[in-house]
């Protein structure tokens, strides 16, 4: 018997930024996701730091007018191609598809008043294809693509400026699109502030000249979550029937023995995980969070009026995205591995990716657990997926059995946590279709069910083939996850 209620909503998740290229067509302008350059890998120091984007590699994006050393900027031209993309997901059997819309396509700059018609037609046109085969949209209102002009400006999400931006643009969605989308999310990955502030939050280092970059970074963070509640009332007063949820990059994290010192680092940094979510869903800053900035001299301005607002725009529910668990351990010392925006301990029980992500379905029945346990509302993963290199072979098939095994084990998990209780209501993996990566902007890391001939470089006639993968999740949504 199945754990997987009929209704449950099977998918792949895409972001704009990483499939639609046309990044100067349409009259779309440059977003924070335009000056992202290709890295051929990325060296495991760079987990610890910070991604720091400064204004000289800002000026020298603007300055370079193709996509080049820019990948982001030519995505998987999914601009032109959605139709036949949106064919290949409804073969699948999606039920749902998780996207996002890029704000620069709406308001260029973010600081217009009237927005981009263009920009508006082409996400309507998405939304009817959607529509003409059955697949519920959730759509992300802001996926690391914030218009670079505000970055340029007020240095991001530090200035409260960036509030009404934002609601300005989210009210432009909920009036142009609220007819075709019930489910939508505020930010992605909120908590990914703190590990790369300029795609998450346009904030660059060196125009942190009055505060440091820890208070740019929770400042940002506070902007965010006012935002964030305000378009959920907003959209609960626009669009009947519609749910707005927060989400969260599960982090859950393990001991790496039973030393006390250990296990206390472990509560810490999941402490620090469920508090992006604490304030969505409970509506106020948790105490010890509070109290961790204060003694870490971290001062941030709060409005008078917030705590309310807060209060007032709770999310219906969490989406999470889930790749990995991860380790810590009191000793510097150990071996470490890399992971989705962070670095870990290196956790010997676990095999790893070829990007040296480690692989822990189990991890993903102990998140789902945790989390409902302690939101006691729905869950939704949308995001989870395994990134590896792919490749063709002389009669254009690509036999990724190690994404099946990935995918499966993932969802044999998904599968023991709903027959515990737990309130699991889609699953939309990363990414269904080839795309550029986030981190390294590479497309030679693929997670999809369709492979699409383009390299790093942007060499190939970006023509789409299916995987095995893809007849493997079709199989396994026909008959809700019965046929593993
Ligand atoms: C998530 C992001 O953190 O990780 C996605 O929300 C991203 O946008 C995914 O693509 C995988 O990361 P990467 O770096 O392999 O693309």
């Amino acid at each position: 018997m199945s754990g997987f209620k009929k209704d449950f909503l099977w998918g792949g998740a895409l972001a704009a930024n990483q499939i639609e290229g046309a990044w100067n067509e349409g009259g779309k302008g440059l977003s924070v996701a335009d000056v992202a350059m290709f890295k051929s890998n990325l060296d495991i120091n760079d987990y610890a730091g910070h991604n720091l984007v400064t204004s000289k590699m800002i000026e020298d994006a603007v300055k370079t007018k193709d996509a080049k050393d820019y990948p982001k900027r030519r995505g998987i031209d999914f601009y032109h191609r959605y139709k036949e993309d949106i064919a290949l997901f409804s073969e699948m059997g999606f039920k749902t598809l998780r996207l996002s819309i890029a704000w620069s396509r709406l308001f260029p700059t973010g600081k217009e008043e009237v927005p981009n018609q263009k920009g508006i037609d082409y996400y309507k046109k998405i939304f009817e294809s959607l529509k003409e085969k059955n697949i519920v949209p959730i759509v992300t209102l802001s996926h690391y693509e914030m218009p670079l002009q505000l970055s340029i400006e007020y240095n991001g999400w530090v200035d409260r400026k960036l509030i009404d931006f934002f609601v300005k643009y989210s009210k432009v969605c909920f009036e142009e699109f609220g007819s075709y989308v019930k489910y939508w999310l505020t930010f992605n990955e909120i908590d990914s502030v703190s590990r790369h502030p300029f795609i998450t939050a346009g904030i660059v280092e060196d125009q942190c000249e009055h505060y440091t970059l820890d208070e740019a970074i929770y400042q940002a963070l506070h902007h965010q979550y006012v935002a964030a509640a305000k378009v959920t009332k907003m959209c609960h007063e626009m669009i009947p029937e519609s749910k707005m949820g927060c989400m969260l990059t599960k982090l859950t994290t393990y001991p790496n023995t039973c030393h006390p010192e250990d296990v206390l680092l472990s509560l810490e940094r999941n402490l620090d995980n469920y508090a992006h979510a604490d304030i969505q869903i409970f509506g106020k800053y948790p105490d010890l969070y509070l109290r961790k900035l204060k003694n870490n001299n971290i001062q941030i301005k709060v409005a008078p009026e917030d705590d309310e607002i807060l209060l007032q725009g709770r999310s219906d529910y969490l989406a999470f995205s889930y790749y990995m668990s991860r380790t810590e351990s009191a000793d510097p010392n150990k071996e470490k591995s890399a992971g989705n925006t962070i670095m870990s301990v290196k956790n010997p029980y676990l095999a790893s990716t070829e990007w040296g992500w480690q692989i822990d379905p189990v991890g993903l029945r102990i998140s789902l657990i945790e989390l409902y346990d302690r939101y006691q509302i729905p869950l939704i993963i949308v995001e989870n997926g395994l990134g590896a290199v792919d490749t063709l072979d002389k009669n254009n098939k690509i036999h990724d059995h190690y994404r099946i095994n990935y995918l499966r084990a993932h969802i044999q998990e998904m599968k023991k946590a709903i027959d515990m209780g737990v309130d699991l209501f889609g699953y939309t993996s990363w990414a269904p279709i080839d795309s550029i990566s986030v981190s390294t902007s590479q497309m030679s890391k693929r997670y999809g069910f369709v492979y699409v001939d383009q390299d790093d470089f942007g060499n190939g006639n970006q023509q789409r083939y299916k995987k095995d993968s893809f007849y493997w999740y079709k199989k396994v949504i026909e008959t809700s996850g019965d046929d593993l």
